[in-house]
């Protein structure tokens, strides 16, 4: 829905790609009808491979990277270049899942520009945002509303769309004292609505609405006419984003309420390492299926003179499975 048809063409498929106009045209109607937006973090191929054949519409490379990949205490501490480096990733796995025949359309990369990415300027802003577009993504995403107008417009004034991110805004983590729910006292509430309706007459495409209470959410969805993406901001939303690491239960920290754990990946690996240490400990991993074999020649090259004595008599005493080996290729080795 929404997305580019594939275009046939000059011995060259196109296949359907999201873009940025058509998830601005995923407005839920009036009514609430209308198919919400999904949208996930990645920050990786393999993640990007695994969101696009689950049929996500948007993935977003997050400047939670921080955090969850990188393990530092906030969102603080990545850099335009760390962000590139990731978005490229990314691209490369939907590339290469695209080329691989999925059959739903590539979902559309949104960059973040992390912190000190925008804050210096516009003519810095629009740079750094351009290094995530030639990274592969197709659309930025930043965080601020009325202060951040100006960079928004320069930006989109260099042909790349916007995505604006409101509420409980993790960059401005000291800022705020904290990651702290917004919009709790009427004030702010009104505040929030000015800012999302700002940022839409800058000509952002959609936005991120974080850790607000549901009836402000539900307000500024039904206010501003395009797509409204929440997390920890109720079921209002035109759409909704969760953390990878958050929905796959890889992440250690304490979750937020908002969070619903899809699946116990953490434990799961856990168990699959723990199994691989115990296996290389006891020697049952690797086993002869899974060790390339010589021909017959190397073998017998390598191991000529190789007598059970000749090995005693050199201070090396054969594992009963060498012997079994040894067995098999001369039988009368055997000892
Ligand atoms: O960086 C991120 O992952 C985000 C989402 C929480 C929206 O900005």
């Amino acid at each position: 829905m929404g997305a580019i048809k594939a275009v046939q063409g000059a011995g060259r498929t196109t296949r359907a790609r999201i873009s940025a106009p058509a998830v601005a045209a995923r407005k839920m109607n009036r009514d609430g009808g209308g198919e919400r937006l999904v949208m996930v973090t990645a920050y990786d191929a393999p993640g990007a491979r695994i969101a696009h054949r689950a049929g996500v519409d948007i993935v977003l490379v997050g400047d939670s990277l921080a955090m969850v990949v990188l393990g530092y205490e906030d969102t603080l501490q990545v850099t335009v270049e760390d962000m590139a480096h990731h978005t490229a990733a990314v691209h490369r796995g939907l590339q290469a899942c695209e080329a691989s025949g999925v059959e739903h359309p590539r979902p559309l990369v949104v960059g973040d520009l992390p912190w000190m990415g925008y804050h210096t300027g516009t003519h810095d802003a629009v740079r750094n945002a351009a290094m995530l577009i030639r990274a592969g993504a197709g659309a930025v995403k930043l965080e601020g509303g009325r202060k951040r107008t100006d960079v928004v417009k320069a930006i989109i004034d260099a042909e790349i769309p916007v995505m604006g991110h409101i509420g409980l805004t993790p960059q401005s983590v000291n800022a705020m004292g904290g990651f702290k729910v917004q919009g709790r006292q009427l004030s702010e509430a009104r505040s929030l609505i000015d800012d999302a309706v700002a940022l839409v007459e800058s000509g952002v495409f959609a936005m991120v609405l974080e850790g607000v209470p549901d009836v402000l959410a539900k307000v500024i969805t039904e206010t501003v006419p395009v797509p409204v993406i929440g997390i920890g901001a109720g079921p209002d939303c035109d759409g909704q984003v969760l953390v990878w690491h958050d929905l796959l239960g890889i992440e250690d920290r304490l979750a937020p309420k908002f969070v619903r754990r899809y699946a116990d990946i953490g434990t799961a690996c856990q168990a699959a390492i723990e199994a691989y240490v115990e296996d290389v400990r006891t020697q049952a991993f690797p086993n002869k299926s899974e060790s390339y074999v010589a021909s017959v020649d190397l073998t017998e090259a390598l191991l000529a003179g190789t007598t059970p004595e000749g090995l005693a008599a050199a201070g090396r005493v054969l594992s009963a499975d060498a012997e079994d080996y040894l067995a098999g290729l001369y039988g009368s080795y055997a000892g």
